[in-house]
């Protein structure tokens, strides 16, 4: 870790090609109904995106909007922290692509035999 504080600025520098200073943060947010949690959303924000780290309704509540919601609070957010673009990594032609799809997100690439030698879709919704 010391090695990276000490080379990190001029690496960045380095490879971005502009003086870059990084500034990484994780936001959880949770759907609540009373005291139950049904839902969770992870995303990381770094480098004006917004990644979208994890999604999980429980089976018993999806379909019911919970998973838009939970998308629409991490966009607010991503928002308020002048991102451009939010993205996931989803297996291609999913279920979790289609729900995706459904909330406005388009497919930008697709990488093959990625995750567990899956084709994996990049999946991005622009913000700004
Ligand atoms: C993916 C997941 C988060 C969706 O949550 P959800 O609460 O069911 O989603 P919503 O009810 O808000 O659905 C939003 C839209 O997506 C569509 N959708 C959701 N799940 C879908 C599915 N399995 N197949 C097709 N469409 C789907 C809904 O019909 C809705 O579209 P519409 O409003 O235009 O009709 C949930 O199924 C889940 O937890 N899956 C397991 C974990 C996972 O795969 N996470 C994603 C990768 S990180």
């Amino acid at each position: 870790m010391e090695f990276v504080r000490r080379t990190e600025r001029e690496a960045l520098k380095s490879f971005y090609d502009f003086s870059v200073i990084w500034h990484e943060e994780r936001h959880d947010f949770a759907a609540m109904d009373g005291e139950e949690t049904i839902g969770v959303v992870e995303i990381r924000i770094a480098a004006s995106l917004a990644h979208v780290e994890r999604i999980v309704v429980l089976p018993e509540r999806r379909r019911a909007g919970v998973g838009r919601a939970l998308l629409n609070a991490c966009a607010d957010t991503a928002n308020y922290y002048n991102c451009h673009k939010m993205s996931v990594l989803v297996p291609h032609k999913s279920a979790a692509q289609t729900f995706f799809e459904h909330c406005g997100y388009k497919e930008e690439a697709v990488l093959p035999q990625h995750t567990f030698k899956l084709d994996m879709a990049v999946l991005r919704k622009f913000l700004l």
